[in-house]
């Protein structure tokens, strides 16, 4: 195997490190733009959980190390949301913050573009309303 194969997409993205940076800046984004004021408004006040949150999550989920899924055997991030009151137009404002985010803090384009696109799909499996 080569050491390319080995790689995980975790590794790729640069680690830990971008990880926090996409989600501070996905966050403070959904924070501080009244575009995403729908979205702002169904999250708790204090996202200081939900930034540590969603960072565990994408770290096992991208290959990197799985706390966050070991810390909630059997929590599927689909059924997670199906309690909420998510709709289209929320899910839209989801990913492109989250699109926003990912340029600010730099994760390379080609990476960002794959992330774009599968977060998009997530977020339209997420709309229940
Ligand atoms: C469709 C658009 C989405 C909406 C409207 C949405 C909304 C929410 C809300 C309201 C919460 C609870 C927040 C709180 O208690 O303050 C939450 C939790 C969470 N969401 Fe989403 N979400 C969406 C998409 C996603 C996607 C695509 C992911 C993963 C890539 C994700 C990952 C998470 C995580 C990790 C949590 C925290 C779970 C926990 O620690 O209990 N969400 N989401």
């Amino acid at each position: 195997m080569t050491e390319a194969a080995q790689q995980t997409a975790f590794d790729q993205i640069g680690g830990a490190a971008p990880v926090a940076a996409m989600v501070n800046a996905f966050y403070d984004l959904m924070d501080t733009d009244p575009a995403y004021a729908r979205l702002r408004a169904i999250h708790a006040q204090d996202l200081t959980p939900m930034r540590a949150s969603l960072a565990g999550f994408i770290t096992g989920w991208l290959g990197g190390p799985r706390d966050w899924f070991v810390q909630r055997p059997g929590v599927c991030m689909m059924s997670l949301h199906r309690a909420m009151p998510i709709d289209a137009e929320l899910g839209r404002q989801w990913v492109e913050a989250m699109t926003r985010a990912m340029a600010q803090a730099g994760v390379e384009p080609d990476m960002a573009e794959a992330l774009r696109e599968v977060f998009g799909r997530m977020s339209a499996n997420m709309a229940t309303v």
